[in-house]
């Protein structure tokens, strides 16, 4: 029986947020079930930083970046006595079950929690990155490609203007999805994930067969994880080896801040609404995600043991768009 239920968000803050902790309060209380917020993500939790949410305390942030509970990363959760102390917490304070908004390391420590603790667990998937497997799209990245894209739209103005190479850094420290998306929508002419090898000298002839074919600027979206360095070090050694002058920009985190899209807004009201549900209904240790439209549930262990692939037609296509 659940009655009372502990709401948190953690790691990365992601666009949307702040609609889903709005869903899971509004169908929390619609379900007779009393929710708390917990600030700060598990740090708070360990401080017992806790609040009722009401169906008022939601009020006018579906609009809103960020997340109005904070978040953080809590290297705590990673230790056994961390995880002990965080499951006498949530016991002490009656609470049934806990829903938590993140990426895999946030999943990883609700798994465990669940585990070592007997606390039943629910993750949303709440990351820019999109690097969850179990959902088609995570909450925040279209949000994030959107925003990618307009700074991208901007660049090619100047970089067309002056004639030039620019390399344009967008997050993700271990995927590619953020590149290969906006890359697309940009019209990059290069785009370099951390899922596929990158040859630095292929990368260069590319280049001057483009400028001997008439290009006059091009663009290449750079993925923060990139296997081959980052944006600064790429341009370094295609200066070394071409000659070629180029500029560095590296977005960082304006991607994770402003309003949350349409699409992310609805992603998160779904996901937020069936979190409820599933605790509701008895379900634990799982992430509700969307796939192919439908709402699904996955062991929260797979969300991270188990690989998203980038969609590698796209990445062909990018190519041939690119020509
Ligand atoms: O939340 C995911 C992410 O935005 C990654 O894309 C990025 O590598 C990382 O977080 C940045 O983390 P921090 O907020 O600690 O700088």
């Amino acid at each position: 029986m659940i009655s009372r239920i502990g709401l948190l968000t953690s790691g990365g803050d992601a666009p949307g947020m702040n609609p889903c902790i709005r869903a899971v309060v509004r169908n929390a209380v619609n379900r007779g079930c009393k929710i708390l917020g917990i600030e700060s993500g598990y740090a708070g939790l360990l401080e017992q930083q806790m609040v009722e949410l009401t169906l008022r305390s939601v009020s006018n942030i579906i609009q809103r970046g960020g997340t109005i509970l904070k978040t953080s990363r809590c290297k705590e959760m990673f230790e056994r006595e961390g995880r002990a102390k965080a499951g006498r917490i949530l016991r002490g304070n009656e609470i049934d079950g806990l829903i938590v908004i993140g990426g895999d390391g946030s999943f990883h420590a609700a798994h465990l929690l669940y585990k070592e603790e007997g606390i039943k667990v629910i993750g949303l998937p709440g990351t820019i990155d999109n690097d969850l497997y179990g959902t088609d799209y995570t909450i925040g990245y279209d949000t994030a490609v959107n925003t990618a894209l307009e700074s991208i739209d901007k660049i090619r103005d100047t970089a067309a203007s002056h004639d030039r190479l620019f390399l344009v850094e967008v997050m993700g420290r271990y995927a590619g999805f953020i590149a290969v998306e906006v890359g697309i929508a940009g019209g990059a002419e290069e785009i370099l994930i951390p899922e596929t090898p990158t040859s630095l000298p292929e990368l260069c002839d590319r280049i001057l067969a483009g400028i001997k074919k008439g290009k006059t600027s091009s663009i290449i979206v750079v993925a923060e994880g990139e296997e081959t360095g980052n944006a600064l070090t790429i341009a370094d050694k295609i200066k070394e080896r071409t000659g070629l002058d180029s500029r560095v920009c590296i977005l960082g985190h304006i991607q994770r801040g402003g309003s949350p899209s349409a699409n992310d807004r609805v992603l998160a009201t779904k996901l937020g609404f069936h979190a409820v549900d599933a605790l509701v209904g008895g379900k634990t240790d799982v992430m509700v995600g969307e796939v192919n439209s439908k709402i699904v549930l996955t062991p929260l262990q797979d969300t991270w043991t188990k690989r998203k692939e980038i969609d590698s037609q796209l990445l062909e296509i990018a190519k041939v768009m690119a020509l």
